[in-house]
């Protein structure tokens, strides 16, 4: 469904937070990105992912392509990534029965040859790599094709230094996106010279998207780092922070860009996969041999530093917010607000779109727990 994009009043107000928006679930409708590529070994090794209760087994097949399971074992519900690869086949660990990557069940070892095998199906999922990641699209597979992927033109320019920054969080999806839109918290990092008086300038949104411009100061590390530095050492950048459901991509001063992948698990756990690409300014033949130890270096003693920081807030909210989800919170910062909206209007979109279809006498997908 494309639409307008509508501008928002950028103004800084007082709102009431419905909290009902920490219980909501997320619309399957969409690549999600749930595992960096490199983790998915090409040893017969499993790997379980999870997004939004929905248990997936990744394996790589004889060709290193990547395929995507559902991780319960048709027969007596065992974790199938407990068992082992067998050629393209996914083997189960408890009575070894075999699963193709089309997710019909091909051997048990036990049963005599002369009988059909019966009809044991594993649900299967629409998977790609790409730019490191292993994108999953865990909605209806008749949409995965026409549904587009998020694009990251930076990813094989050698002008830019990538860092991929990975975190996982003990909280709501939505309180995490909150975060990474929520530009007015450079309080947090003050220690670290982040970032200071932050201005909301500009504010838009379409269906599915909430584009916030802010205008921001750094000195310090910041400016160097980032190679803002003018003479006097301080400097006001505008920040577009895009939240592009389910991604986040944002740009400095259309230099550094962060993409940031959100992994919603369960209703108390999600994972980001981040991407900061920044353009350095030392030679190519200097950076090159040099890339693969910058990198751990500047995530650990740069980025690390702030995303601990943040990791400390948002779960310290969502303890509170389970210790009392009738309570109710002020915000102010109406990007914030507008990001609520839009994560609330896409699960209830997929919430009315699963009622047509069940209405059309289809069985409703159990994958939205928490809503129902
Ligand atoms: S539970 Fe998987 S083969 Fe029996
Ligand atoms: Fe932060």
């Amino acid at each position: 469904m494309e639409s307008t994009t509508a501008t928002l009043n950028p103004q800084l107000t007082g709102q009431i937070v419905q909290n009902q928006i920490r219980t909501i679930g997320i619309n399957p409708n969409y690549w999600y990105a749930v595992a960096w590529a490199k983790d998915v070994t090409a040893d017969q090794q499993i790997t379980p992912v999870k997004i939004w209760n929905q248990e997936i087994a990744l394996y790589r097949d004889q060709t290193g392509q990547i395929q995507a399971v559902e991780d319960i074992c048709p027969h007596k519900g065992v974790s199938l990534h407990k068992g082992s690869v067998k050629g393209d086949n996914i083997v189960c660990a408890y009575h070894g029965w075999e699963f193709s990557p089309a997710g019909e069940c091909s051997n048990i070892p036990y049963y005599p040859t002369d009988q059909k095998l019966p009809r044991a199906c594993l649900r299967t999922y629409p998977v790609r790599e790409r730019y490191g990641l292993i994108f999953l699209f865990p909605g209806d597979q008749s949409r995965a094709d026409s549904t587009p992927m998020l694009e990251i033109p930076q990813y094989d320019d050698p002008n830019y230094l990538m860092i991929p920054i990975g975190a996982e969080f003990e909280s709501h999806y939505t309180i995490c996106n909150e975060n990474t839109m929520d530009v007015f918290h450079g309080h947090l990092h003050q220690n670290l010279q982040g970032w200071y008086d932050p201005i909301l300038k500009q504010l838009q949104q379409t269906e599915n998207s909430v584009c916030a411009e802010y205008q921001v100061s750094y000195s310090g590390i910041m400016t160097n780092f980032l190679g803002l530095n003018d003479s006097s050492g301080q400097t006001t950048q505008t920040i577009t922070v895009d939240y592009v459901y389910p991604n986040y991509i944002n740009t400095l001063k259309g230099s550094s860009f962060l993409y940031l992948m959100r992994l919603p698990i369960d209703p108390s756990h999600s994972r980001s996969f981040a991407m900061m690409f920044v353009k350095v300014r030392i030679p190519r033949w200097i950076l090159d041999p040099i890339r693969t130890v910058l990198e751990p270096v500047i995530r650990e003693r740069f980025f690390m530093r702030f995303l601990r920081q943040d990791i400390e807030m948002i779960e310290s909210e969502y303890s509170h917010y389970k210790q009392d989800p009738e309570r109710r919170y002020v915000e102010v910062n109406p990007a914030i607000i507008a990001v609520q909206r839009l994560m609330q209007r896409q699960h209830d979109r997929y919430i009315s779109e699963q009622t047509k279809i069940s209405s059309h006498h289809q069985p409703l997908q159990s994958q939205d727990r928490q809503a129902s």
